[in-house]
């Protein structure tokens, strides 16, 4: 990292402690006010707790598309998967979310799987390999429960006729300064990589083509993304007379060690969604916490939950009873509950998720066809 915050945000790496109010600002994009939650709450009756959380914490527009779905106007959805591995965990924070937007709503969704991208950006990574994670991923995105009569799953290297056609209009306006200024890019850069971001911002125009009416999309999904959308997406729209895709921006689910967040390259501080639930819970076991050196010093000045990952997968995924996990930060806090008993009882929520995730991603096998969009 070779920045002043101390920390670095790009599409393709994230390192260091992320300071998410810094990147409010770096990034340009607007937090999510207690207006925006009331309204979500007028609207669906409830607040998500990944919203009430601020696990989703940031956006671009959405007010917009919030307002204009109360005056009847129709939006859809949009996110995508790098398929660069299996998944794991930190990956279904945004599809869930997504999916619980989708029944929400009643919206389409657009899915895109970049194994183009991946093929252009990992340099040992085979076509076939990453298509071959295109259909791996599918059946954990269709795992989670979206609608597959309004689920639109497509690869970009199979889709590559309709995208290809949106991805020129794109580029044509985007110079090899601006993708230099935006993503880091460097002479050295393999030119796939350097056209890559047009197909990414292609998606967001994709639905108001294939139904040829101008159908504004919202994005979920991690803030790593973000440059796509702010300095390609957004900026092309206007000039392609289309609107400009809104988003709503999550915060990185940590992986099991000391900082960082959680990724397939680094596999024991990961839970794969296919994992042997025991294999799931021995590596939850062994995970970093923000507890004491030994049991003692944690009994009397209690432990860290605010810098603890597995507080954080109970907050962000497996604990949305609010009074629940303000007992667990309480207990933690207070020295009463030890790190031990606090890793058994998610290492069994886990075991006990991934079963049933790990059943329904079997299942999912006899229906991908019903979710693929094809040339
Ligand atoms: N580039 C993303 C990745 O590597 C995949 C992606 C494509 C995506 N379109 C998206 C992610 C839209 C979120 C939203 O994972």
């Amino acid at each position: 990292m070779n920045n002043k915050d101390g920390f670095n945000v790009t599409p393709w790496d994230v390192t260091g402690e992320v300071d998410y109010q810094k990147l409010i600002a770096k990034f340009g994009t607007q937090e999510i006010t207690q207006n925006l939650l009331d309204q979500f709450k007028r609207i669906t009756g409830e607040i998500h707790p990944l919203l009430n959380r601020k696990i989703f914490f940031s956006h671009r527009d959405l007010d917009l598309i919030l307002n204009n779905y109360e005056k009847g106007q129709e939006f859809c959805l949009y996110t995508g998967r790098g398929p660069s591995g299996n998944t794991h965990i930190g990956h279904l924070l945004a599809w869930k979310f997504t999916q619980y937007l989708q029944e929400k709503f009643d919206v389409e969704l657009y899915f895109q799987m970049t194994d183009d991208e991946k093929y252009l950006h990992i340099p040992n990574m085979t076509l076939k390999q990453t298509l071959g994670y295109t259909y791996e991923n599918v059946l954990d995105i269709i795992a989670m429960g979206f609608d597959s009569k309004k689920t639109h799953i497509f690869s970009d290297i199979e889709y590559g006729k309709t995208m290809y056609s949106i991805a020129v209009k794109i580029a044509k306006h985007i110079t090899f300064s601006t993708t230099k200024a935006v993503f880091g890019f460097k002479n050295s850069t393999n030119i796939g990589m350097v056209f890559f971001p047009a197909l990414q911002a292609a998606t967001c125009f994709l639905p108001s083509i294939l139904k040829n009416k101008k159908i504004p999309c919202l994005i979920p999904a991690a803030i790593d993304q973000d440059p796509y959308w702010r300095g390609i997406a957004r900026f092309v729209a206007p000039k392609i007379n289309l609107p400009k895709p809104a988003q709503i921006h999550a915060k990185f689910l940590p992986g099991l060690g000391k900082g960082g967040k959680m990724s397939s390259s680094n596999p024991n501080t990961a839970v794969f969604t296919t994992d042997d639930v025991d294999v799931a819970e021995k590596k939850i076991k062994n995970s970093y916490t923000g507890g004491k050196d030994t049991i003692a010093e944690q009994k009397l000045l209690g432990g860290r939950p605010d810098i603890c990952p597995i507080y954080d997968y109970y907050k962000f995924l497996f604990e949305y009873d609010d009074s629940k996990l303000k007992n667990i930060y309480q207990e933690c806090k207070s020295g009463k509950l030890l790190c031990g008993d606090c890793k058994a009882h998610l290492g069994n929520k886990v075991k006990i998720f991934l079963k049933d995730h790990q059943r329904k991603r079997e299942k999912a096998k006899n229906v991908v066809e019903k979710f693929m969009l094809r040339d």
